[in-house]
């Protein structure tokens, strides 16, 4: 055989003596993991096919026939009927093998004014696109979880800490509510990057454009891309959106990581704060009265994978020249992996949130413990008159007698208390309460019960008419 495909199958095989080898083939295809991009690059195909017909460039007989071809592709992709095969490179050079087999010269028409290196940065786009989607609406899901949680405990209270330190006290739905700040931070960076991949390569073709009369902003329409690439050099080489979907994904899985390390700590038995349910932990196979962690502690371990990726990706943009080089194909298994860690992630995550048990006693109980409230008696006395660094001195005298007495400031008992300063009152054990320390807080951004719920319905407000 001859011609397109024809000699060994490949696309450019007049130009060659010799076959490639062996090692070599195996070394530079990509099918094995690019064929999930079979449904995209079909899609792009079908919308490039479109224009060219609508350009006059392609006859509708042949874009009908294409459109035919694509049918029975899907059809045996879906029923695992297709043969990837390794002579064909990637995912490009398959599915245009097949079309072309099912309907002759109408399929080695498709390739008209189109490079796979347009086609291969269009389809990663609209992958990603699609992913992003994804990954904004589960993230959205964990977010309703953590602020069905938060309302829970808008009123329970636990020691919020400092250097790990018990500092004051706070709500536990405060508490939720910053890992929610960082989820709506998370998500408005990948509703931002989204903007950016959102450009349509094609047209680019190789890199320099193409001789054929094109209409690329036909294409975009149709592919739902908001613009194009407006240079063909850069259409063909960027992979910025991949690098800044990384960077996106690796701070979301810093947050996560960081939720997963306090949910470990509040589990160990010395703390007790929550218990998960059973189906998100494990047994030890010697110890009997084992109950681990697990999925908290491997979304900690799988950050490491995502942070890698993003040094993966760019590392692998830092050397190359314009335009397109055959590294752009090590772009996708970081790419891959980091949207299949993230969608597992979060999908985990929220189901896990909704199974947390609280123990609201335990954690009361620490905050009663470590003088939590020793700021409120120095901002009692600062109320009243004293200056704030005299208040803290003086505070500081009452912990250091509480602690040699083995009380808290309570402890000391009101009298004792009003020996400190003339300035303390009858009222001064009210301030000392939990409960009258978290409430005080009520400000905007503060931990009162009253802030907390006001957050809670901010972020439902914003959710709503994102
Ligand atoms: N499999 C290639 C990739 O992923 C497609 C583009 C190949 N282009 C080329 N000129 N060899 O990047």
């Amino acid at each position: 055989m001859t011609g397109q495909f024809g000699n060994k199958n490949k696309a450019w095989s007049a130009r060659f003596s010799e076959p490639v080898s062996d090692l070599v083939k195996r070394y530079t295809a990509s099918v094995d993991f690019d064929q999930r991009l079979a449904e995209v690059d079909i899609r792009g195909s079908l919308a490039h096919a479109a224009m060219l017909a609508a350009t006059g460039i392609l006859s509708e007989s042949d874009l009908a026939s294409i459109q035919r071809g694509f049918t029975t592709i899907r059809e045996e992709i879906a029923a695992g009927r297709f043969e990837w095969s390794l002579d064909l490179e990637d995912v490009h050079l398959n599915i245009e093998k097949r079309l072309t087999e099912l309907v002759g010269d109408a399929g080695k028409r498709l390739h008209t004014a189109r490079s796979r290196n347009d086609q291969v940065a269009t389809d990663i786009r609209l992958w990603l696109r699609d992913a992003t989607d994804e990954i904004l609406t589960l993230l959205r899901a964990l977010q309703e979880a953590l602020l069905a949680l938060a309302e829970q405990h808008a009123d329970t209270i636990m020691p919020g800490f400092t250097h790990l330190q018990v500092a004051q006290p706070v709500t536990f739905g405060h508490h939720l509510l910053a890992y929610v700040e960082m989820l709506s931070r998370d998500a408005g960076r990948l509703a931002d990057t989204r903007r950016r991949i959102n450009r349509l390569p094609l047209g680019a073709a190789a890199l320099a454009g193409t001789t054929f009369p094109i209409d690329r902003e036909h294409v975009a329409r149709t592919l739902g891309f908001d613009g194009v690439c407006e240079n063909s050099l850069d259409a063909v080489s960027d992979r910025d959106f991949a690098i800044e979907f990384c960077a996106d994904a690796s701070l979301l899985m810093m947050h996560l990581s960081r939720f997963s390390e306090e949910l470990v700590n509040w589990m160990s038995p010395r703390v007790g704060f929550i218990d998960l349910s059973d189906r998100y932990c494990t047994g030890s196979s010697i110890m009997p009265q084992k109950k681990n962690p697990d999925v908290p502690e491997l979304v900690r371990g799988k950050t490491g994978r995502v942070y890698g990726h993003l040094m993966a990706l760019l590392t692998l943009m830092k050397g190359q020249p314009l335009a397109y080089n055959k590294d752009n194909q090590e772009d996708k298994e970081p790419l891959f992996d980091t949207v299949d860690t993230l969608v597992a992630t979060l999908r985990l995550f929220a189901d896990m949130t909704t199974g947390i048990q609280v123990r609201a006693e335990r954690m009361r109980q620490a905050a009663a413990e470590g003088f939590s409230t020793a700021t409120d008696l120095a901002d009692y006395l600062v109320k009243r008159g004293l200056p704030f660094r005299d208040a803290h001195e003086l505070v500081a005298q009452a912990v250091r007698e509480a602690s040699d007495a083995g009380v808290d400031l309570a402890g000391l008992g009101r009298e004792r208390l009003k020996a400190l300063s003339p300035l303390v009152g009858d009222d001064v054990l009210e301030t000392l309460t939990l409960e009258g320390s978290v409430n005080a807080r009520n400000h905007i951004g503060g931990t009162a019960p009253a802030q907390v719920r006001a957050a809670i319905a901010r972020h439902r407000a914003r959710l709503a008419s994102a």
